[in-house]
């Protein structure tokens, strides 16, 4: 399902933060320990905001980050781990040791992935996931040519993304080359999803996440073999769809 919210772009995005929200909100309301599927970045902010306005219990709710970077040290304001607990944990109020990042563990880089997938799997699976998309047709940062059977792991993050990403930081040098990332085989594993564009700059991704070939190419264009997928997007994100 794709959802087009109308108004100006702070108008769409609220809309669009309530949408997904009520999604939540049902999942949360049907099962109190419900487990959530995190991203970061700007665009689901108004999600978390409105999910602040409903008397909801959080308190037995788990998240699992889409992804982290490697080598920001530790505390780092914009490291995802603390993204997430500023956005997320504070602003909901959800308990901080229900809510994993890729890599927080303390173990080893190499392995983390494979314990984050353990993590998630005993946790009986993501509820629902909430996804942004890059520029380049990246879900979690599953960069083109990206496995649809990928798991987390540790990948490359592209130029695009780097220079994407450099507004958090004083210089795009501060950008770390390297991040663990969910695969795309674990995103389409979750049991509902939920995207959110906003902006022309996210046109061309979404034309070819929602309509495009199947394709590692646009990696986002694996929510197509999803069967319980909803897009949202602001008039300027959906304007590349025929
Ligand atoms: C973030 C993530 C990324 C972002 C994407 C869009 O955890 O996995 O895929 O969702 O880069 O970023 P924003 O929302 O900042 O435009």
């Amino acid at each position: 399902e794709v959802v087009i919210l109308p108004g100006s772009p702070d108008e769409a995005k609220r809309a669009a933060g309530k949408l997904a929200a009520d999604l939540i909100e049902r999942v949360v309301r049907a099962k109190p320990d419900a487990v959530l599927g995190l991203a970061t970045g700007s665009t689901p902010l108004p999600v978390w905001h409105s999910l602040a306005t409903r008397p909801l219990d959080w308190s037995r709710v788990r998240g699992f980050a889409l992804d982290e970077y490697i080598g920001l040290p530790d505390g780092h304001p914009e490291s995802y781990r603390a993204v997430i607990t500023r956005e997320v944990v504070d602003t909901l109020g959800l308990t901080p040791s229900l809510v994993h990042v890729p890599g927080d563990d303390g173990g080893e880089i190499q392995t983390a992935g494979d314990r984050y997938e353990a993590a998630i799997a005993a946790a009986g699976g993501v509820d629902i996931q909430v996804l942004g998309i890059g520029r380049t047709g990246h879900i979690g940062f599953n960069e083109p040519g990206s496995s649809f059977a990928s798991r987390t792991r540790v990948k490359t993050l592209t130029e695009a993304t780097r220079r994407d990403n450099a507004r958090f930081f004083d210089s795009i040098l501060e950008v770390p080359r390297h991040c663990l990332t969910q695969g795309l085989g674990t995103i389409l594993d979750a049991r509902r999803l939920v995207l959110l564009a906003f902006g022309e700059a996210k046109a061309d991704a979404v034309a070819g996440a929602v309509e495009g070939p199947v394709s590692a190419s646009l990696p986002a264009s694996a929510i197509q073999l999803h069967p319980e997928v909803t897009v949202i997007l602001d008039e300027a994100a959906a304007s590349k769809l025929r």
